[in-house]
């Protein structure tokens, strides 16, 4: 169930007193960007990447913004009760009083943000993340998947059809090439090495996939960010996703077909412990 207090326009209100009007943008054609914040015990876990990545959004989508989303989002998370908390933030372009495709420029954006509670994944370790079966199928987006957009469509027909398949999330597929999961990134593993699908406007640039990166480069694991196809899927020692809520979480099947020997990889075991004592040290404040 969604937290009480939400922020609409400089406000912080009961959720159920939080209006948008019908002529706002956002809803008639999803002309609106979001993002998805994790904060353990009140607090974030990545913000500065989530707002540079707001930014590029709202950038390619031209819409004007300026507002302090640090006191806003932690002002948000202390009126919820702090604690473990999704914050889901999304700016539209605003209430066009009516119904018309082009924009007048000196549109007043609608800036929305809310709160979820979430599992903290770094309390219980890694046996307390369960491994996940997944499916691939088509990838049907446009071509700015780098925009993160609301235009989720796609996104929802291809989780929907994995969670009727029993799996936890759809993997797609475009020209022979792995793009990334309906809410998440993709990694695997081979003989060693991490490979990723390169940056570029079919993926979402993922914060995750980022922190992976990062902490990949300072561990001396080796990676590449390459094209991967479906045979490189099947053909891998594990395979991973990642998305900021969820951190890393191994799959352990795909299309019905075992990964690996169909348990927790050791290089997603290191991964996940590299992830925790970065957790450890944003809390701690420790070097
Ligand atoms: N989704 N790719 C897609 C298509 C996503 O929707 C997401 C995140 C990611 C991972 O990005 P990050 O690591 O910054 O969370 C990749 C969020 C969580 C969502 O839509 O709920």
């Amino acid at each position: 169930m969604s937290s009480d207090i939400v922020y609409l326009d400089g406000a912080f209100v009961p959720a159920q007193d939080a209006k948008v009007s019908v002529f706002d943008r956002g809803f008639l054609f999803g002309d609106s960007v979001y993002e998805v914040i994790p904060f353990y015990r009140g607090v974030a876990f990545g913000l500065e990447p989530h707002l540079k990545r707001l930014e590029h959004s709202l950038a390619a989508l031209r819409i004007p913004l300026s507002i302090d989303w640090p006191a806003v989002l932690n002002e948000l998370v202390t009126r919820n009760g702090g604690g473990n908390l999704s914050v889901y933030l999304q700016v539209t372009r605003g209430d066009a009083g009516r119904r018309t495709p082009v924009y007048d420029a000196s549109m007043q954006p609608t800036v929305f943000a809310c709160c979820n509670p979430i599992r903290n994944i770094y309390a219980d370790g890694p046996d307390g993340v369960a491994g996940i079966a997944v499916i691939v199928t088509a990838d049907l987006r446009w071509h700015r998947c780098d925009i993160k957009a609301n235009g989720l469509l796609p996104n929802i027909l291809v989780l929907q059809q994995a969670r009727e398949a029993g799996a936890a999330e759809a993997l797609m597929i475009r020209d022979g090439i792995l793009t990334e999961g309906g809410s998440s990134n993709l990694f695997i593993v081979r003989s060693g090495v991490l490979y990723t699908p390169k940056l570029g406007s079919e993926i979402l640039g993922g914060t995750t996939r980022e922190l992976v990166l990062e902490l990949a480069r300072g561990a001396g694991i080796p990676y590449q960010e390459t094209d991967l196809s479906y045979e490189n899927l099947l053909e891998a020692d594990e395979v991973w996703i990642s998305s900021s809520t969820r951190a890393v979480v191994p799959v352990l099947s795909v299309d019905g077909k075992t990964v690996g020997d169909g348990e927790k990889g050791p290089l997603w075991r290191r991964m996940f412990e590299l992830f925790s004592q970065f957790h450890h040290r944003l809390m701690t404040g420790e070097e």
